[in-house]
């Protein structure tokens, strides 16, 4: 097949927050991985990075990301330089905005996993090159994208769509409800007292879903979010970083906020689950539920063709 003609619009952009991007944007961007899906199955070439490099910086551990990335440049004709936050300066102090004006001046594009969102704006700040957040503690926007293309190839649309976090109200939780809230869909975070989403970033959901027609709800009842729901969510209970506090909150959500068999009665029939992973059976899912929800690794493989095209479309 002739090489897709993709739009221009979006060369030389950031990819921080979902927000930063309109609902047919974000079907845009769904449709080119699709598109890339197919391609790439059947074993086209495919060479929209042809003679690029994108820069990967981690600060933290990944497997999914990573691995997506370095192989989704690859595919696209790049080459992705993986750089660890060990092995950098930055890692012995040299400030990020001097990180940023130098690797603009070598690479096409970065994506950066750290720990305080800040660090990303900062990135994307003085870098002249297009900035992909591949997680902070607040938001993952990269995991949401595939996780809307994987909702979508199942159900056909979004909006409309019911869609319950488990769980703690943490970068995954956020992310979840800047996209759906996006895109139309109805999405509910169960959570504990004191692990809630941060007050900025829910009214920002809100205000994208009096746009959309969507709507996005707290709650302390796990039960009460899954009742209905067309896809059901969750994440560990302890985050990236969080490593201090993994007995306390084995404490604060033990026995309440899994998605197990019962949870899933409360569910619509047929209703999807998704986990951003890595899964920790027992705890926030059952080993039941997770081996019979086979579109979870379907939701990982979409990381693959979601990544693609926002690069694809970044570094036009
Ligand atoms: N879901 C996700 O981002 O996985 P990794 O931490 O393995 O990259
Ligand atoms: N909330 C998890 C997501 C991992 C992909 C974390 O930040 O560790």
């Amino acid at each position: 097949m002739a090489l897709k003609e993709l739009k221009k619009d979006y060369a030389g952009r950031d990819f921080l927050s979902l927000l930063d991007y309109t609902a047919d944007d974000l079907q845009y961007f769904l449709d080119v991985a699709d598109y890339l899906k197919a391609e790439h199955k059947a074993g086209q070439p495919i060479s929209y990075l042809q003679g690029k490099t994108m820069g990967l910086i981690f600060e933290k551990s990944s497997t999914r990301t990573r691995v997506s990335f370095e192989a989704g440049i690859y595919y696209l004709g790049g080459q992705g330089l993986f750089l660890s936050g060990h092995d950098l300066q930055i890692g012995r102090g040299e400030p990020i905005k001097d990180t940023a004006r130098v690797l603009s001046r070598f690479l096409n594009g970065l994506m950066i996993r750290t720990f305080s969102h800040e660090t990303v704006l900062e990135l994307a700040n003085y870098a002249d090159i297009p900035v992909i957040n591949g997680l902070t503690d607040l938001l993952h926007p990269c995991q949401v994208l595939a996780d809307l293309q994987t909702i979508r190839e199942h159900k056909g649309r979004l909006a409309g769509l019911k869609m319950a976090f488990i769980g703690d109200g943490n970068n995954m939780a956020h992310s979840l409800m800047n996209g759906g809230a996006r895109m139309g869909m109805h999405v509910v975070i169960a959570c504990p007292e004191g692990y809630q989403p941060d007050a900025q970033v829910l009214a920002a959901a809100e205000e994208a879903a009096r746009e959309s027609g969507g709507s996005v709800q707290v709650l302390a009842d796990p039960m009460a979010a899954a009742a209905g729901a067309d896809v059901i969510y969750t994440d560990v209970w302890a985050s990236m970083g969080q490593e201090s506090e993994k007995a306390e909150r084995e404490k604060v959500f033990g026995g309440v906020y899994q998605v197990n068999e019962q949870l899933m009665a409360a569910a619509n029939p047929g209703a999807m689950v998704l986990h951003c992973l890595p899964a920790h059976r027992g705890e926030e899912i059952t080993e039941d539920v997770f081996e019979t929800h086979p579109e979870i690794f379907d939701e990982a493989e979409n990381r693959l063709y979601a990544q693609m095209a926002v690069m694809a479309l970044l570094l036009a």
